[in-house]
């Protein structure tokens, strides 16, 4: 399991002393949640601030396109630094395999995101065309909401059928994660999970990232 510090509930104002501590702690990728105020009701940062990052820190960046139109943004996040780059279908219709297509193309892993209110199935068939899949646990928009019950299970199922299709896609799980239920994550077969507030909305981050590191069994 990695465990991916999500930079949305860091202290913006020290954010590479903020991500060199995390990943002195054992951090092994960031998220980045890239958010329009269009898909959903947040705005939050773009490629300047992919760029700032990836000048901190030579871990993988996860740059988790929350915003419309993501077809036309594909290249200037992967030149602004992001490994991996993840999009949510119901954002793109005809565009999507493309998309998918087009961050491949660019050496990047392509990833897609699951709604909460979408079942497995709507993901299924895009499964071969993918290297990961983010399983939302919260409703995009927001770090610091509660866990939605029930996304335990759906990482299961997905790991389940990413099993029996014999594909090497992984599973990520976002939203609500903290010292009491990452264990429950590792568990259920998640390869990355992602930890916002959990980590960061406190005094000492690196100590939160290691107690998780610690709660999950020392599963990094
Ligand atoms: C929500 C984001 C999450 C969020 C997680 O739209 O995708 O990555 O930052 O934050 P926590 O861990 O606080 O739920
Ligand atoms: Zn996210």
């Amino acid at each position: 399991m990695r465990l991916a510090p999500s930079i949305l509930s860091a202290d913006f104002s020290r954010l590479g002393d903020q991500i060199a501590q995390v990943e002195e702690a054992g951090a092994r990728q960031f998220h980045l949640d890239v958010m329009d105020g269009h898909f959903v009701d947040n705005l939050t940062f773009g490629p300047l601030v992919v760029q700032a990052i990836r000048r901190s820190t030579e871990l993988p960046l996860d740059v988790h396109l929350q915003i419309e139109n993501a077809d036309r943004w594909i290249e200037r996040f992967s030149d602004s630094g992001a490994d991996m780059i993840a999009i949510h279908p119901e954002t793109l219709h005809d565009l999507l395999y493309p998309t998918l297509q087009t961050i491949r193309e660019l050496g990047k892993k392509a990833g897609i995101a699951l709604h909460p209110s979408k079942p497995l199935a709507a993901v299924e068939k895009m499964l071969p065309d993918v290297d990961y899949v983010i399983v939302m646990s919260v409703y995009p928009g927001f770090a610091g909401q509660e866990f939605i019950p029930g996304s335990f299970e759906r990482v299961e199922q997905l790991r389940l059928l990413v099993g029996e299709r014999k594909l090497s896609v992984e599973i990520e799980i976002d939203g609500g994660i903290g010292r009491d239920n990452i264990r429950q994550a590792v568990e259920a077969g998640a390869d990355v999970v992602v930890a916002g507030s959990a980590v960061f909305a406190g005094e000492d981050p690196a100590v939160r990232l290691r107690e998780m590191l610690t709660a999950a069994g020392n599963g990094a």
